[in-house]
């Protein structure tokens, strides 16, 4: 077993039983050297214990993937040559307009839903689209799959940033539709018992009109509920601030009562000290996206410094901006572009594997308050089976083993995947396991 222990330390512990019980929370780790590992071992039922597994595989939590578009799956991969502004109003927008066909939404969501869990994310954080109806069929299939969901409506009204076709048509519209969405996810989580959870979310900026800010603030501090959105991301959005706000993007967004203890923040490439100090002083959480920010950040995000700062730091695929829907790409992805600001003169930037894996574990639970993301009792046992393909001819010191791990994992590597002790993905034959 593999789980993190602080920012620069994994721990691994060989042989561990781990029990869970009926509401799906980790009720024991028991290992080899425990007194009672060989009697609870014999006496163990299979729907109660997860059996320690075959030589060359380890359990590891689950991910949590804390930005991702659901509805932009379809075009991972794609035109990810064109900036920004031109990437979202000539590819983006007319895709995400096209779930109103709520048979397409289907298809789709339940494409990426499965794909999610296949690579060990137990947790998302989703942009959902502008319409409400296409969000409730993500959060049904996130419900029927047992991803557990975090999503949000996306609230963009600004005529001068948005096109006709693909825009609340109001700044009524949009405070309302997000409140119908937050009650009709309610509903659905009392109704089917499913992890869901509805989500404040402001496009960004540029797309929102100040009373769709100020709607949305309030509705997020009515609900207690947290918020998403992109802060910072690239020079275009900073410079959209500066021109219409004369204020830093996190200033904007901390104005309308954003910066919440509840919110998270995609990409940050640009964030200035001053704006990191403020999101450590709001207890905002940063999604950091490394292989989108190759893409539209202009920039790396200063990720040592955000976690030296005392600010929440996950990692998200940012699908499509990013193009993998993989927490393993997206941290080998985190490491080599650290290494980059540590060639641009920054020697304290370089993360490592145990940094990137506290990110994509202990980093995103804390960022969405969950007592997941450690293999530990008390925590929901969310984990993945995954197997070393390179047992057989490698080193087998453990932290070469957790180094292969983070760099060769594909999904055909992923046996099995639990969330809250639920089997929700699974290579492995019955009676193989
Ligand atoms: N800023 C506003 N919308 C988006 C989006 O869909 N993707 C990215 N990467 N940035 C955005
Ligand atoms: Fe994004």
């Amino acid at each position: 077993m593999i789980t993190s222990a602080t920012f620069d330390k994994a721990d691994f512990t060989p042989d561990v039983l781990i029990c869970v019980d009926q509401s799906g929370i980790i009720d024991r780790v028991i290992s080899a050297t425990d007194s009672d590992y060989q009697s609870v071992k014999q006496t163990a039922k299979n729907q109660d214990i997860l059996h320690s597994v075959k030589k060359g595989s380890y359990i590891l939590p689950g991910f949590t993937d804390l930005h991702i578009h659901a509805p932009q799956w379809p075009q991972a991969g794609l035109a990810l040559d064109k900036p920004l502004y031109e990437w979202l109003n000539t590819y983006t927008f007319p895709l995400e307009s096209k779930f109103k066909d709520l048979t397409f939404a289907k298809k789709v969501y339940h494409s990426l839903i499965t794909e999610l869990l296949a690579n060990g994310t137990t947790t998302g954080l989703f942009f959902g689209t502008v319409d409400t109806e296409s969000n409730l069929v993500l959060a049904k299939i996130c419900a029927q799959l047992g991803q557990r969901a975090f999503i949000g409506k996306v609230a963009m009204d600004n005529p001068k940033q948005t096109p006709t076709y693909y825009r609340d048509d109001s700044s009524a519209t949009a405070i309302n539709e997000t409140e119908n969405f937050i009650k009709a996810i309610f509903s659905l989580q009392k109704e089917t018992g499913a992890e869901l959870t509805p989500v404040v979310t402001p496009r960004f900026v540029p797309s929102c009109t100040a009373e769709t800010l100020t709607g949305l603030g309030q509705l997020a501090k009515k609900y207690n509920l947290p918020i998403q959105s992109h802060c910072s991301e690239s020079n275009w959005e900073d410079q959209y601030a500066l021109d219409n706000f004369q204020k830093r993007d996190s200033q904007v967004l901390d104005q309308f009562g954003l910066l919440t203890d509840k919110a998270v923040m995609a990409h940050g490439t640009k964030l200035t000290d001053d704006d990191l100090n403020l999101f450590n002083h709001r207890q905002t959480a940063l999604a950091h996206c490394p292989i989108s920010n190759v893409y539209f950040g202009n920039g790396i995000a200063r990720i040592k410094k955000a976690h030296h700062s005392q600010v929440k730091v996950g990692l998200g695929t940012d699908i499509s901006g990013g193009f993998s829907p993989s927490i393993y790409r997206n941290m080998q992805q985190a490491i080599m572009s650290s290494q980059m600001l540590v060639d641009l003169k920054d020697q304290s930037a370089r993360l490592t594997t145990d940094n990137v894996f506290y990110l994509a574990t202990i980093g995103g639970a804390k960022a969405l308050h969950l007592n997941s993301g450690q293999i530990r009792s008390g925590y929901k046992a969310d984990l993945q089976i995954v197997s070393d393909k390179y047992f057989n001819i490698s080193i087998k010191q453990p932290h070469a083993i957790f180094e292969r791990l983070i760099y060769h994992t594909t999904k055909e590597d992923i046996q099995q995947v639990y969330v809250s002790g639920k089997l929700v993905h699974n290579k492995l034959g019955e009676n193989n396991g």
